[in-house]
């Protein structure tokens, strides 16, 4: 018997296991809250994350959309919390990078957020995927105007 191991498939499973037991689903009190929408499908996602001293301390989303704009949701706050925000942007564009199908940098784990790698396939797809990476980009840089 052959145990050939489909990495789509795994990939697959992944995604579908963050859609139907999304991590940290929710909203947050006292923290920033980023709203934002797929203009193409009119699909939103809520943000809410807590940075201290300059690291995500938490952070949480809902929303609705489809399996792709969720999954990547749930595993974009698994990868980010206890990060400290420099390296969450930089995985934001780790990310944003693959799914343009660029080269990439590897220096960091990317966790469960590798398994997304075949959207960069589907052009129409990408909006959903970078969706939730968007509010992490907006929200930190509200943060950061909060400071000056
Ligand atoms: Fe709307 Fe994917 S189809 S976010």
């Amino acid at each position: 018997m052959s145990f050939n191991v489909n990495l789509d498939t795994l990939y697959r499973q992944v995604i579908m296991d963050h859609y139907k037991n999304p991590r940290n689903k929710g909203v947050l009190n006292d923290s920033i809250v980023v709203d934002m929408n797929n203009p193409t499908c009119g699909d939103r996602i809520r943000l809410t994350m807590k940075i201290e001293d300059e690291k995500v301390t938490d952070a949480k989303f809902e929303g609705e959309g489809c399996s792709i704009s969720m999954a990547s949701a749930s595993m974009m706050t698994q990868a980010i919390k206890g990060k400290d925000i420099e390296t969450a942007l930089k995985m934001s564009q780790i990310f944003s990078d693959m799914m343009l199908g660029k080269e990439y940098d590897d220096s960091i784990d990317l966790g469960d957020i590798e398994a997304l790698q075949g959207v960069a396939k589907f052009p129409a797809r990408i909006k959903c995927a970078t969706l939730s990476w968007k509010a992490l980009e907006k929200g930190a840089s509200a943060e950061d105007n909060g400071k000056s």
